[in-house]
């Protein structure tokens, strides 16, 4: 079955102390008041997944289409990792942080398109004992499931058992289409079935690997919901960063400095949202040459920089992705503040091009030039800039070994198996949200640059929304000059 839940196997039975007597069963079967449910309107974002789906449905006329949310990941036996829905699931059936894991959004074709169905695991009754013995899924071990009827009001599907799949399992044809990462085991068994029909010839991974395609390509362009969600996620990672600049004696009186900031910042992201959107990047001093640097284990000390790189996950699962660079005791020395400056120079002049029509790629290459001018200007490159900025040249990529921009949305790195012709050859067009996030790394043994740049890492990383007339910076509300950034820090 797709739940993975229900078939892994776990090493939780030679540890049960449930009792097992009939007498006890029938006991705690019964005298439980009756459950009412919850808000029957339709959640807002279940319009808007209306809309997607049609828009996939025109792809892909005559096909059935398999969407898996994914089972929960086992960390250790019987303790699971958090669950979180795949995306291209969540974008399609605007349920979110409480998605049932192990669902399956299923569009079975239809002379005018498709049939939306999502099946899930209904709440299980007290006549039977999940309820209270099975620590994986049962209500009292891991909280109640929804009904199939609030769930179908919440989301305006359709709704059917998951214990009803078998039924879509045993009409798997060529026609059969699924999101293959979305869950394996699913896939699987769809390989399978698939492999038995009669006009099978040959698995259709091509046509699974085209619909993983274009469901990231459905989301380059973010509707007015999405564009609320993103704006939503900033305002609360901004309040993070807040957090941590409030915190900041503690994080430097601990030895572990970089800790206390990955740790204040994911509590806002628990308090206001469903969780980071990434791990967070609490770089500081030299650290911050280590583009992911997750490790955080750190000391942050008065006279380095600290680099952040943060964004909170609404329960909606859009994250923000921002990243700024402080000077730990509030003031820039004079090399600190000119590399910050240069970054944001290249940040400013990337955004400033930013219109529809564009290249996406544009982008990135006005922040290199900037990039090459300064490096060539302070003596760190064998050649002018302009010649490092041939292709088969690019030295001072040496000091920026990333790109510059990358979409997002639902995920960090949104719309990730989009062709290349649509995101990075790709043109701009309003709705379109992306980073611009250029940098400067010195690394602390880089004998290429003066000893006083060396160890000093800066990113400035905002979101950006392309509106008809431009762009809008969605984090400038978040200092990001170095004179505001050392008055946020006063
Ligand atoms: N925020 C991390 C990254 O964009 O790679
Ligand atoms: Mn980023």
């Amino acid at each position: 079955m797709a739940d993975k839940n229900a078939s892994a196997p776990r090493a939780t039975d030679n540890r049960s102390t449930v009792p097992v007597s009939d007498i006890f069963r029938q006991y705690i079967s019964s005298d439980w008041a009756e459950r009412t449910e919850g808000d029957p309107r339709p959640r807002e974002q279940s319009e808007w997944a209306a809309a997607r789906r049609a828009r996939i449905s025109m792809l892909y006329p005559g096909k059935r289409l398999l969407i898996p949310a994914g089972a929960a990941k086992v960390r250790s036996n019987d303790t699971d990792y958090a669950y979180r829905a795949h995306s291209a699931f969540s974008h399609l059936t605007g349920w979110a942080s409480d998605s049932v894991p192990g669902s399956v959004l299923v569009l079975e074709p239809t002379v005018a398109g498709h049939d939306a169905t999502l099946y899930f695991r209904k709440a299980a009754g007290r006549d039977s004992d999940e309820f209270y013995a099975n620590p994986e899924i049962g209500e009292f071990w891991t909280g109640p499931r929804p009904s199939l009827a609030q769930v179908s009001h919440d989301l305006g599907l359709l709704t059917v058992d998951l214990a009803d799949f078998e039924r879509v399992l045993d009409t798997v044809d060529a026609d059969t289409i699924i999101l293959r990462e979305g869950d394996r085991d699913l896939t699987d068994q769809v390989d399978g079935r698939r492999l038995l029909s009669a006009d099978a010839e040959s698995l259709e991974i091509d046509a699974d690997t085209a619909l993983a395609r274009d469901l990231s390509e459905l989301r380059l362009v973010k509707d007015a919901y999405e564009i609320e969600q993103l704006r939503r996620a900033v305002t609360a990672t901004k309040k993070g960063f807040d957090d941590v600049i409030a915190d900041r004696e503690a994080i430097v009186a601990h030895e572990r400095g970089e800790r206390l900031v990955e740790g204040t910042f994911n509590r806002r992201a628990r308090a206001e949202g469903n969780a980071v959107g990434y791990d967070t990047i609490a770089a500081s001093g030299a650290h911050a040459c280590i583009l992911h640097w997750t490790r955080n284990d750190g000391a942050v000390v008065p006279g380095d920089l600290i680099l952040m790189d943060a964004g909170i996950e609404l329960d909606s699962l859009y994250t923000a992705d921002i990243t700024r660079t402080l000077p730990v005791s509030g003031v820039f020395s004079e090399t600190q503040r000119l590399v910050y400056e240069t970054v944001r120079e290249a940040a400013d002049a990337a955004f400033a091009i930013v219109r529809p029509g564009i290249r996406f790629r544009e982008i990135h290459a006005t922040a290199m030039g900037v990039i090459a001018k300064k490096t060539a200007e302070w003596g760190f490159l064998p050649v002018s800039a302009e010649e490092s900025m041939k292709p088969e040249n690019q030295f001072h990529r040496r000091y920026m070994v990333h790109g510059t921009s990358h979409h997002l949305g639902l995920d960090v790195h949104d719309c990730a198996a989009a062709r290349r012709d649509l995101y990075l050859d790709g043109v701009l067009e309003a709705g379109m949200v992306f980073t611009i996030e250029p940098g400067l790394y010195f690394q602390p043994d880089d004998l290429t640059v003066p000893e006083e740049f060396r160890g000093i890492g800066v990113r400035i990383e905002d979101n950006i929304l392309v509106t008809e007339a431009g762009a809008e910076n969605l984090s400038i509300g978040i200092p990001r000059t170095a004179d505001d950034v050392e008055a946020w820090l006063r």
